[in-house]
């Protein structure tokens, strides 16, 4: 049920990883919230700001005003800083006896946000910080969500900003490598992000014209990548691009993981590239080299299509604020902008579906998946 209260001032906040658009919602927030006659607030590091405001000169929060966010549209990163440590309905506490135990610290959220006389806020994240803005709206705070990861991965919207981007990264980089591939000889394997959805492998990997990608949703057979690479070889196709995303997971083995989940902290995962590249090397006998993208896939500029999705992200979250919507996600509906419940949001994986028409053009095209 839309709210009638009327809005005077909001706070944003940006969590979990980087995206490239952040800053592009961030004005996008501010200046439509300003034209409204309302008054920003941002919130530093996710909700730091609020659980922590000792830490901070400003206590937390910094006052957005024009000059704040402007030229800052085409910046990647956020001017507000995020982190995705410290999940707030699960927070870490370190016990007199050693041991950790997790509190949920989002009451005092809600009383922050009430002390300081904020009416509203707008929360850009992935699924952990979408999850974290249901939390709030259930507690009756007036919340919108927008979707961000270059992951791709969130439910409900067509695309999250900074996919573009990230796919549009790894696929230029795809296409630098075909040449030292190939003069070389040599089989080169490309690690993108991708924990366990593989969105950008899939896309960056059939747009850069890459011979095999290997996602978490398609478990792979080593043997049958080898086959492939060896049937390149037998029609005189002397060099190969394996583009595989860091959660792909071999059908008799285990993920690559470098440290474990820990309590507020997901697990970090990589290295499945350059196993991968020694098991070819084994098994083909061709020289194989490994380049792990990762971070570079955060970084930059926004593509045009990210800027614009997060523009349109960003002011249809201050429409929705004032058309009274609480409890809702901004969403890309083709051609529109939609708003969508956070409860049908939260706690949810866009895995790619296996029989999707982009896995399938893959699979018409010959590029293997190790399946
Ligand atoms: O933004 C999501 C993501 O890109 C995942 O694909 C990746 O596993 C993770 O971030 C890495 O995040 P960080 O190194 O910042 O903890």
């Amino acid at each position: 049920m839309p709210s009638a209260q009327p809005i005077r001032r909001i706070a944003i906040n940006t969590g979990g990883g980087d995206a490239p658009g952040l800053n592009a919602v961030i004005r996008a927030v501010v200046v439509s919230a300003l034209n409204r006659g309302w008054e920003c607030y941002g919130v530093r590091e996710g909700f730091n700001g609020v659980l922590f405001p000792e830490r901070y000169p400003d206590g937390g929060m910094v006052r957005l005003n024009r000059d704040r966010v402007r030229g800052i549209t085409h910046l990647g990163g956020t001017i507000l800083g995020t982190t995705n440590k410290g999940n707030p309905l699960a927070y870490p506490l370190r016990m007199p006896d050693g041991s950790v135990q997790t509190v949920d610290r989002t009451d005092e959220i809600v009383s922050y946000f009430a002390k300081h006389e904020i009416d509203a806020l707008i929360s850009i994240g992935g699924d952990g910080s979408l999850t974290i803005a249901h939390a709030l709206a259930q507690k009756g705070m007036r919340v919108v969500g927008v979707p961000k990861t270059i992951d791709n991965d969130l439910d409900k919207t067509n695309t999250t900003f900074g996919f573009d981007t990230a796919v549009s990264f790894a696929t230029e980089s795809i296409d630098r490598l075909h040449s030292t591939a190939e003069s070389h000889q040599r089989v080169m394997v490309i690690e993108v992000m991708g924990r366990y959805a593989g969105w950008i492998a899939l896309h960056a990997g059939i747009s850069g014209g890459a011979h095999a990608i290997l996602i978490p949703e398609i478990p792979f057979d080593i043997e049958s990548l080898a086959d492939k690479l060896r049937e390149r070889e037998s029609q005189g196709r002397f060099y190969s691009l394996v583009v595989v995303a860091e959660g792909a997971q071999p059908i008799d083995g285990q993920r690559a993981i470098v440290e474990p989940a820990e309590i507020g902290q997901a697990e970090r995962l990589g290295g499945i590239g350059e196993r991968i590249s020694r098991a070819i090397g084994k098994l083909t006998g061709k020289e194989t080299r490994t380049v792990v993208l990762g971070h570079l896939l955060r970084g930059g500029s926004p593509t045009t299509f990210d800027r614009l999705a997060a523009l349109r992200f960003g002011a249809a979250a201050v429409r929705a604020l004032e058309e009274g919507h609480s409890g809702v996600m901004v969403a890309l509906h083709h051609p529109n902008v939609m708003y969508v419940p956070l409860a049908e949001v939260a706690g949810r994986m866009k895995a790619v579906p296996l029989d999707c028409d982009t896995v399938q053009t893959g699979r018409d095209l010959g590029i293997c998946f190790g399946d």
